[in-house]
């Protein structure tokens, strides 16, 4: 825990040194002591020089997820934006939009059920090479409700006793999207029946293996990478004799002071890095209307 708190000494003194840095290009205004940063001071729609996208690249992986705020993107503009920090992919199970296939429209009509993303989550950890970051933004939101929860899974993995890191770090976990694709809310996607459509794909019942603990492969942190929504088991162990050790690591994940939340406003964006945190879409705007678009930068294997 000593740890975690020393990171985000630093990174607020990093934070008032970057403000105070007159070739700085952004301004960085963390959002929590554990992570998140809106930064400002930028429009993506313009062309994006080197240093303001490494100014970017830097952040996200300082704090695991960057807020813009007044960014009306077009989909080209949001596909473009995303091109910077890598290949774009097209979702193995959930129907991108016809005319732009790597973006998928997140839209909850007022009155409908069915919703996506809820439920802590790492984007696609249920494929051998996982999303390395999501591009999100939104257009219509409702009145309240509607955020989006962020938990830091570095901070979380500082935060546990060393014993425990000795035996999470020679474990590997298996994980798939067979039960988060099966349920019986799902049906009806696969149906056509809901905003978002679904199709059905090997990609439902494949199941991958990857690493409990897995090093950033740009700056070198350890992250716990388990998420509730799509890790089954550990490897070689029954579900009954993980769910113990998966519980505790997913309550200890998800306590307050590692998380942030965003509250969305048309216009806004947001940029996780889906190999240091996991998010949660909350489900409490019922009656009301909510629009995101997503677009998935393509990842690498974990180690
Ligand atoms: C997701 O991409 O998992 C959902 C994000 C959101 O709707 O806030």
């Amino acid at each position: 825990m000593q740890c975690y708190v020393r990171r985000a000494i630093l990174r607020a003194m990093r934070t008032t040194q970057r403000i105070a840095d007159e070739s700085a290009i952004l301004t960085v205004a963390p959002l929590t002591g554990a992570m998140g940063a809106e930064l400002s001071g930028i429009d993506l729609r313009d062309p994006l020089s080197d240093s303001a996208l490494s100014e970017i690249r830097d952040a996200l992986h300082s704090y695991g997820a960057v807020f813009f705020r007044d960014q009306p993107l077009t989909h080209d503009q949001h596909l473009v934006f995303a091109r910077h920090f890598g290949a774009l992919e097209e979702h193995p199970i959930v129907n991108g939009m016809e005319s732009h296939p790597e973006i998928i429209r997140m839209h909850k009509p007022a009155g409908e059920s069915a919703s996506f993303g809820v439920g802590w989550h790492s984007d696609n950890s249920f494929l051998s090479e996982p999303s390395l970051g999501s591009i999100v933004r939104a257009e219509i939101v409702p009145p309240h409700g509607g955020d989006t929860l962020f938990t830091n899974m570095a901070a979380a993995y500082d935060g546990l006793s060393p014993g425990m890191k000795r035996l999470l770090d020679g474990l590997v976990a298996v994980h798939s999207a067979s039960e988060a694709y099966t349920s019986d809310t799902a049906v009806d996607k696969y149906d056509g029946d809901t905003a978002i459509t679904y199709r059905r794909s090997d990609a439902i019942t494949n199941r991958v293996e990857h690493p409990v603990v897995r090093t950033h492969p740009e700056s070198g942190h350890k992250a716990l990478y388990v998420n509730p929504m799509f890790t089954l088991h550990f490897k070689d162990m029954s579900k009954e004799e993980s769910a113990g050790l998966l519980d505790y690591l997913f309550r200890h994940a998800t306590r307050g002071e590692f998380q942030c939340r965003f509250r969305w406003q048309p216009g806004s964006v947001a940029f996780w890095d889906n190999r240091l945190v996991m998010h949660n879409a909350l489900n409490d705007y019922q009656g009301f209307e909510r629009l995101l678009y997503r677009v998935t930068v393509a990842g690498d294997r974990p180690f």
